[in-house]
This record gives C-alpha cells, structure tokens and sequence, in this order.
C-alpha cells in the first residue's frame, strides 16, 4: 500500500512513522509512506501557500493552485483510490473505516493548516473527509499520523500472530478485555486464576464475557 500526504508541515510526521510496527510495515514493503512538502508547489519564490480569505475574517486559507499543482503531480505517478482531506468537520474515524482503508492500495492525505483549503480543492479532488475527534488541531498532520498509524498495522501481515490486530479493541464492537503479565501476585494484587490454568476454552470465554463487561461499562453505545 501506498500513502502520499501533502503538508506545509511535513516534519510533524518525520517521527511517527519511523518506529515500532510503521517501521517494520516500511521494511516489510507492506507500506511506503510519502510525505510531500506543499511549499514546493507554492506560488511564488517567497513559498507562498496560503492567501487571505474573502469576504474577510481572521486566518489564512490555502490556495487552490499550489494544493492542485501539488495533486495533479502525484496524479500523474498513482491512480488514488481515496483523496482524504484531514479536517474537524469530515467524517469520524473508526475501526471499521481504517479497515476499509487498509484494503486500498494508493491513498492520497492532504493536511490542512490555518483556516483549511479553498472550498473548490474538497468540492473537485477530495473524495473523503475525516475526523478524528470533535476538537480542533492545529493541523491535520497528527490526524493523518493517526490515521495512518491505524490503517498501516492492520495491512495484512504487517502484525505477526502476538501481536495480531483480530482482538484489539473496537474490532468486533467490544473493548479488549483486562491483561496481565508476570508475576501472579504484585503486592497480593493476584491475576485472576482462571488465567493461570491453562484451559484455553475457558480462558477464552472469560475474554470474552470481560470484554463485554468492559464495553457495557465504559462504551455501552458501542453495544447498539
Ligand atoms: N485538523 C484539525 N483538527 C482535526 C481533527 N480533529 N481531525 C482531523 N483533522 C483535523
């Protein structure tokens, strides 16, 4: 798979993607992340991106020429299968939308700044919006690092079995049920027994009354 993201910020995202399970899905050749500077497509030799916004009001907005020049180019060199625009009022981002991401093979990400992109950039190139939570960033580059970070670990076989994406939470409408790790008993503080028998049916129907414990709990909505 293949993402290419448009920034006037492209080294918010120099680090996410450099560790962990992004740096093996890189090595893997299971993911190739691109990130694009929108400076090199400005307007003029001042690196102009951005201009006023009519009819007035604080913030600049950036502008369709640099953003379409920067599109088009990549254009050339992938079909996308999604333009994705980073913004608080797109669409919000879910399990189940990173699944369906994680399926295509040439995303383009454009991250916004300042007051957002000239309206005509989402209305003509634009094919999807997200959200990733009702609170406003300063950019859409730790969206897009968000979003990239949830669809690359689920490209098939980028995680191995440990670490195996089927029981995260959200992935069935449940959150991950409790975890434990050695030793048995921390300052009395004892891991529940059924997890030390070894009776994997058992152990697995525990699980999985946890999760839904958990999910009515802290998420019931999810349960609907
Ligand atoms: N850009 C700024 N805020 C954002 C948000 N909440 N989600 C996605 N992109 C954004």
């Amino acid at each position: 798979m293949n993402i290419d993201i448009i920034s006037v910020a492209p080294e918010l995202l120099d680090s996410p993607f450099a560790h962990s399970i992004m740096k093996r899905a890189k090595e893997k050749k299971l993911l190739q992340i691109q990130v694009h500077n929108l400076r090199n497509w400005a307007i003029n030799k001042h690196g102009q991106i951005d201009d006023y916004q009519y009819g007035g009001g604080a913030g600049m907005v950036m502008m369709c020429e640099p953003l379409v020049n920067a599109i088009e180019a990549l254009q050339q060199q992938k079909k996308f299968d999604e333009i994705i625009f980073m913004t608080p009022d797109g669409e919000p981002f879910t399990q189940q939308k990173a699944n369906q991401l994680s399926l295509k093979e040439n995303i383009l990400i454009i991250c916004g700044h300042y007051k957002g992109i000239d309206e005509r950039i989402r209305e003509h190139y634009v094919t999807l919006e997200i959200s990733i939570g009702d609170y406003v960033l300063s950019g859409g580059e730790l969206a897009a690092a968000v979003v990239v970070d949830a669809i690359g670990r689920i490209i098939p076989g980028v995680l191995n079995d440990e670490t195996s994406a089927l029981t995260d939470s959200f992935q069935d409408n449940l959150l991950a049920p409790p975890v434990y790790t050695r030793p048995a008993n921390f300052k009395g503080w004892q891991v529940p027994d059924v997890l030390l028998q070894g009776d994997t049916k058992k152990i697995e129907d525990w699980r999985l009354e946890q999760s839904i414990i958990r999910t009515e709990k802290k998420r019931p909505n999810l349960l609907k």
